[in-house]
């Protein structure tokens, strides 16, 4: 099921076996191990940081095999009782809660230990009954990206776009022209990302690589708050400026319609220079985070 699950959590990013093994450093052989149940619990804790795969029905913990820990003591178990219980050795068990072992040795503990445990619901958010067909196209208001062109300039890609946008872009990827986003190359000097929500790291974690590699020199990507990802810390945190926004953008729907946004929103930007920055800054209310503090 966990496993199902997995695949088609990969599927939805829009990504091969071969770019999701490339994106946890491996190949496309150990996904395809993976999503038939062979690999290492290292394999499998990678992808899910890497698709933004996270449980539910285990308990807290900052990574599985503290969760694990979590709830075989909320059960009142022993490694050793888990294990007996599990057909598993003691130290397969102890393994597991120190993220080492196989996924085989995963699901029968968890088979034991949570046999509830599924995929959290990736955050999506509610935009109003009528456009349930597809949640993730929420067209930028154009007054919105007048804000962007005036601070930033003109936008030379939209990675992420839609035939009914209003997002001036000298090149936008589309899907239904056969394009994808996050496997073809970004170009130009500046990109304008407004991602689906439901796969955000995974849009994140590509317009970082595009960035890295020289393929585009600034993006400004259009976002909820959500910073919780071990990646975010480690990685956006350091590279990236974050304008926190006061107030709510009201993304329109495929009918011209603007939809609540129920939660806040932020512009993350990779290389934005100072004076766009400040551009930005004079015309939207809200604030830029400060790196100040050592
Ligand atoms: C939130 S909407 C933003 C549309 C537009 N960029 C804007 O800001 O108005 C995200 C769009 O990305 C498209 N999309 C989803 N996956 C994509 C992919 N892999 N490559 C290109 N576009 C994709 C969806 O169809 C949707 O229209």
């Amino acid at each position: 099921m966990l496993i199902d699950d997995l695949k088609t959590a990969r599927l939805s990013a829009g990504l091969t076996q071969k770019a999701l093994g490339v994106r946890i450093g491996s190949d496309a052989q150990a996904i395809k191990r993976l999503e038939g149940g062979v690999g290492s619990m290292r394999t499998l804790m990678a992808v899910c940081e890497a698709l933004d795969f996270r449980l539910t029905g285990l308990g807290p913990g900052e990574t599985l095999g503290e969760q694990l820990r979590h709830r075989r003591l909320k059960r009142s178990l022993t490694l050793a009782k888990l294990a007996t219980r599990c057909g598993l050795a003691r130290g397969t068990v102890a393994g597991l809660e120190r993220g080492d072992g196989s996924v085989a040795s995963l699901l029968s503990v968890l088979a034991v230990l949570a046999p509830g445990v599924r995929r959290r619901a990736p955050e999506r958010s509610y935009w109003g009954q009528r456009d349930k067909r597809d949640r993730d196209v929420r067209l930028t208001p154009p007054d919105f990206m007048e804000t962007i062109y005036a601070a930033f300039g003109e936008v030379d890609l939209d990675p992420c776009g839609n035939e009914a946008s209003s997002v001036v872009a000298r090149r936008r990827i589309l899907l239904g022209e056969g394009g994808d986003g996050l496997r073809d190359d970004w170009s130009g000097e500046l990109a304008f990302v407004n991602p689906p929500f439901s796969a955000l790291l995974t849009w994140l974690r590509r317009a970082h690589e595009q960035w890295s590699v020289g393929n585009v020199r600034t993006v400004v990507c259009l976002i909820p708050v959500r910073t919780d990802s071990t990646w975010f810390h480690e990685t956006l945190a350091a590279d990236a400026d974050i304008f926190l926004l006061q107030g709510r953008v009201r993304f329109l729907d495929l009918d011209g319609r603007a939809q609540a946004t129920p939660f806040s929103l932020m512009l993350l930007t990779l290389g934005a220079t100072p004076e766009q920055r400040r551009r930005f800054q004079r015309a939207t209310p809200g604030f830029w985070l400060s790196r100040d503090a050592e």
